[in-house]
């Protein structure tokens, strides 16, 4: 996915000041400690992220309840680990789709966002996105936001808020009021009915901790837009790029589209800008998955070099709906009444020309351009004429 210049580098060293200065106001850091000396990254970083890396690469074996965020003697060192790593990575994952919303043309006939819910919450990197997408990518935040922020563990929700409140502040986020709930959430009760609505909900790198099928999520996250979306709200899941748990998103998406057989509650804009049957689920084994390319500052090279990972992009799998009957071109009038087809991997040349992989309202194909196209991953083609071959489809003009 395309973003802009300003966002891949929002890691500034301004930045850096703000979080040495949180690090050690949040006592993760002593006054004599810096997060970007070579020898403390390794001592005291590197490690963590290591352990957390292969936890969550074990999904099966560890879920939450097992607890990672306390499965270390040394919790200021993990939460700052995390902070360092996990933390920037989905912030930035989703800044990258509230942007291309953005980039779309979003329109919410002018209904400002007052209140977001992340579920699943752990340090807030979901919420954290939204703000920092906003900064670079507006979409309609209000000048005073209310955030929630629903996390299992009592001093990992804790120190989220803290995060917000003096993160949101750095970033020049309006006036944020951060209610940080701990409770335990299940998908067949995420709110009580009780609780309010909400413009924007989003889950963050949280569906993937729970062994429940995708038919339950896909009934929980219409009850959740039913009873606790506005009208014109968003609805945003953020998941990884690992082939088991993007199918996952997929089926979720499915099962929604089953649901909403009769009359949809919600419309999908993105990826996939429109109700179509998944080209990728068409096929066993497929999935479909995005990624972001970025700036790294150098603490975060040698992270990776040590770790022997690669962060230069960001891969994830998404989905976001919205509560809303106008049509799709409506909500995004940069598509307006074009048909969309979107690049689902990169593109490899071939002769003068390229291919790559296309999926749009007829499905999931390759597709091959004679002449060579300035393209990536992500990018959305509209009102192609495409020819359709035994093996591939051509495009035309
Ligand atoms: C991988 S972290 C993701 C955190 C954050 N959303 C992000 O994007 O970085 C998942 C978080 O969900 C929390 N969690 C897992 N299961 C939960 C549950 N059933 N109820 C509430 N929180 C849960 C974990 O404690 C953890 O903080």
């Amino acid at each position: 996915m395309r973003i802009g210049e300003s966002l891949s580098h929002w890691l500034t060293p301004e930045w850096e000041s703000w979080f040495l200065d949180f690090a050690q106001k949040e006592k993760l850091l002593r006054e004599d400690e810096d997060f970007r000396n070579d020898r403390f990254l390794r001592r005291s970083v590197i490690p963590h992220i290591r352990n957390l890396s292969e936890l969550f690469n074990r999904k099966a074996e560890a879920s939450p309840s097992d607890g990672y965020w306390s499965s270390s003697s040394n919790s200021p060192n993990l939460w700052l680990s995390y902070f360092l790593s996990f933390q920037l990575f989905n912030m930035t994952r989703v800044a990258s789709i509230w942007e291309e919303l953005h980039r779309l043309g979003y329109d919410r006939e002018k209904r400002p966002i007052r209140r977001i819910l992340e579920l699943g919450a752990g340090l807030s990197a979901g919420a954290s996105g939204i703000l920092l997408g906003e900064r670079h990518g507006p979409n309609g935040l209000d000048g005073s936001v209310r955030i929630a922020t629903i996390e299992a563990q009592r001093s990992v929700s804790r120190l989220g808020q803290k995060w917000l409140e003096s993160f949101g502040p750095w970033l020049g986020a309006p006036d944020l009021a951060i209610d940080a709930f701990v409770r335990r959430l299940t998908p067949q009760e995420l709110l009580p009915p009780k609780a309010p609505k909400f413009d924007v909900i989003l889950s963050s790198y949280f569906m993937n901790e729970s062994l429940e099928s995708p038919q339950v999520w896909a009934r929980a996250i219409h009850g959740l837009i039913e009873h606790h979306l506005e009208e014109e709200g968003l609805f945003i899941l953020c998941e990884p790029a690992l082939q088991e748990q993007s199918r996952k998103v997929l089926e979720v998406r499915q099962e929604l589209l089953k649901l909403w057989d009769k009359k949809p509650l919600a419309k999908i804009l993105t990826p996939c800008l429109g109700h179509q049957a998944c080209g990728a689920l068409a096929k066993e084994g497929d999935w479909c998955h995005e990624e972001t390319s970025w700036w790294r500052p150098q603490w975060l090279k040698l992270m990776d070099q040590e770790l022997k990972l690669d962060h230069r992009t960001l891969p994830f799998s998404y989905l976001v709906l919205a509560k809303s009957q106008r049509s799709l071109g409506a909500i995004l009038p940069k598509v307006g009444s074009q048909v969309p087809y979107r690049l689902v991997s990169p593109p490899h040349k071939v002769g003068r020309g390229c291919e790559f992989y296309v999926c749009c309202h007829l499905g999931k194909s390759k597709t091959r351009s004679k002449v060579k196209l300035d393209v990536e991953r992500g990018d959305v083609l509209l009102d192609l004429s495409i020819e359709q071959k035994s093996d591939r489809w051509q495009i035309l003009n």
